[in-house]
């Protein structure tokens, strides 16, 4: 008979509730997603309380103080703290997007924390990314070009420099990739729109030379063409980015081979 119901283990239980909350009435209630694979247990969401005035107004800011001074064995990923690495993404609040820049009072309500979705999960908030890494190599992202190397740098117009803005501020952290459904279901053999949308940045650069070998290596059914433009992608980029319409553009650029 069909199993309908998740494996006991798999369920998400209550967790630990660590310090009292903030006698100040400046209390904010993290609530966040725990799991030890070396302890056996099932995942489970443990609640913290932090005075909000202790700590900078970011996410991120509540979550370094949690680390510090509550709970140690708190686990996530974080580095530059100012939107550019990608590091510290993650699901808050229901939506994916980077600790660092999500404001503690954008949130209303308790800060509810989970991993990024659809991943199998290392520890806790960190999320297990090789596969998303072997999309993005499996790109080629970098320029390939045969012509012969000039004295100083391969030149481009303006025009053509612009061609890649809205691609190549891409730090790729996974938010977009992780709220397609598209992705969930099929992310062995779909790109997904993070390395898409790299894979156009590379496309559209005047100074790569393998346009055609690109656009022979994404004609496949499932690699680009699992997009159904569900749009999720772009409103989830905490960048302002839209994979979305880099792969429409993609599949323009494969149609005008035909
Ligand atoms: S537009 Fe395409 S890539 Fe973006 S969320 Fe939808 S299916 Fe995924
Ligand atoms: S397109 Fe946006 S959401 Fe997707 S990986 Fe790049 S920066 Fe992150
Ligand atoms: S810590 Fe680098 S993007 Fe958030």
């Amino acid at each position: 008979m069909v199993q309908l119901t998740l494996p006991a283990n798999s369920k998400i239980g209550t967790g630990k509730t660590w310090n009292a909350p903030a006698a100040s009435g400046q209390n904010v209630e993290y609530r966040i997603y725990r799991w030890n694979p070396e302890d056996g247990e099932k995942p489970q969401v443990d609640t913290y309380n932090i005075d909000r005035r202790e700590c900078g107004p970011m996410v991120l800011d509540g979550l370094i103080k949690i680390k510090s001074e509550i709970d140690p064995t708190l686990t996530f990923r974080r580095s530059c703290r100012e939107g550019i690495c990608g590091s510290c993404s993650m699901n808050i609040d229901g939506a994916n997007t980077l600790a660092c820049i999500k404001g503690m009072d954008d949130v209303k309500g308790p800060v509810k924390i989970y991993p990024l979705p659809h991943l199998k999960v290392v520890k806790d908030l960190v999320p297990d990314l090789s596969g998303f890494y072997a999309q993005h190599r499996a790109i080629e992202p970098w320029l390939k070009a045969d012509t012969p190397m000039p004295e100083k740098e391969r030149l481009q117009t303006p025009a053509q420099r612009e061609a890649i803005d809205g691609l190549y501020e891409c730090i790729l952290c996974a938010c977009c990739s992780t709220s397609c459904p598209s992705y969930w279901w099929n992310q062995d053999r779909y790109l997904g729109p993070a390395a898409l949308l790299q894979s156009y940045r590379w496309l559209s650069d005047s100074r790569d030379e393998s346009t055609g070998d690109r656009l022979d290596d994404l004609e496949d059914p499932f690699k680009l063409y699992r997009c159904h433009t569900i749009m999720n992608c772009a409103q989830a980029c905490p960048k302002g980015l839209n994979p979305a319409k880099a792969i429409a553009n993609i599949k323009r650029m494969e149609q005008g081979r035909i």
